[in-house]
């Protein structure tokens, strides 16, 4: 089954309408502010759309967050069953420090199509590649390099990858050093630059390195329009960790999903910019208006563009 044309303008309007909210706060400094403004807004917008929809992805577990959380019904019962994965924000530094790359983030998909992924870490890596077996998680940096580099016909110094600015990726990081690759290197925002991979015009060949569980699902969700390659493992450090695992049904911990695995049949995402960054731009008012720039994809109808609106505020 498809999901309806009609739901890419729903879906548009919401993470629209959320990235305005947060815009008001950005450079407060004040994190839950900022984030707040976003879920409240996506919630109540969420809430207006004909559909049966259930949050798969979320703000937490019930006892975490109050809304938006996981397993929690939005929409107005009327409709097709939905599974829902938000990040209302996403990048909660850059919306608190007024930096590049804040974003509101939805992705819908059939109910029982999103994987429904548990609040931990995740190893992942993707590339603009249709072809299995040509990088993999499992690979060393230098064969994963190598055979990118001979599948794009470059050499590995003229590769580019993106990968988070952080201590647990000294290692790898180091290793691309020796190779000569250049590193794009962020300080946060993962949904995003897995995503860069997707149009050379972003100048990212490969993505890679450990984020949120969350932001792996849904930079897979978009991936999967562009017929990109991504792989993602969970990372179950603590006993707490393992066993919410298992109550999700999950059973191999050391399982790597491909994008079939998280998002199967048809999917809507969309990423619209708070503050402009290297994928959309920022929202802009003028009057009692706001312009907004989203990324947004839906599988089946082939959709996969930005779209800047205009819309009353
Ligand atoms: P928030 O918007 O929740 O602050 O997440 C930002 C982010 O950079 C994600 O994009 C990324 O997946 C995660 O944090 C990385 O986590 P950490 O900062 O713990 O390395």
């Amino acid at each position: 089954m498809q999901l309806d044309k009609k739901f890419e303008k729903l879906f548009l309007n919401v993470s629209c309408r959320a990235a305005l909210s947060s815009f008001y706060l950005v450079g407060k400094k004040d994190k839950l502010a900022a984030d707040k403004a976003a879920v409240d807004t996506m919630r109540s917008e969420l809430n207006k759309i004909d559909m049966k929809g259930k949050i798969v992805i979320g703000e937490g577990e019930l006892d975490e967050a109050p809304m938006l959380y996981i397993g929690e019904n939005v929409g107005t019962n009327k409709g097709p069953e939905l599974d829902i994965a938000v990040d209302p924000l996403e990048g909660t530094n850059f919306a608190a420090n007024n930096l590049p790359g804040a974003l509101s983030v939805i992705s819908v998909a059939e109910k029982k199509n999103l994987f429904n992924a548990p609040e931990t870490y995740m190893n992942k890596i993707s590339a603009n590649i249709s072809q299995k077996d040509v990088i993999d998680l499992d690979f060393s940096v230098k064969k994963n390099i190598d055979n990118l580099a001979q599948y794009k016909n470059k050499k590995a110094e003229d590769l580019t990858v993106c990968i988070l600015d952080r201590s647990r990726h000294n290692e790898i990081i180091n290793d691309l050093k020796k190779l000569k690759v250049k590193l794009k290197l962020i300080s946060d925002g993962d949904v995003s630059g897995a995503l860069l991979v997707t149009d050379q015009k972003y100048k990212v060949d490969m993505f890679l390195g450990i984020g949120g569980g969350p932001e792996g699902v849904l930079a897979a969700s978009a991936l999967d329009a562009y017929n990109c390659f991504f792989q993602g493992k969970f990372i179950f450090d603590s006993d707490k960790d393992k066993l919410r695992a298992k109550k999700m049904g999950i059973d191999d911990l050391e399982k790597k999903y491909e994008i079939n695995e998280i998002v199967s049949g048809d999917s809507i995402f969309c990423a619209t910019g708070i503050t402009s960054g290297d994928l959309v731009s920022g929202i802009e008012i003028k009057n009692n208006e706001f312009i907004s720039e989203t990324l947004i994809t839906h599988k089946s109808s082939g959709l996969k563009k930005t779209i800047k609106i205009k819309q009353k505020i």
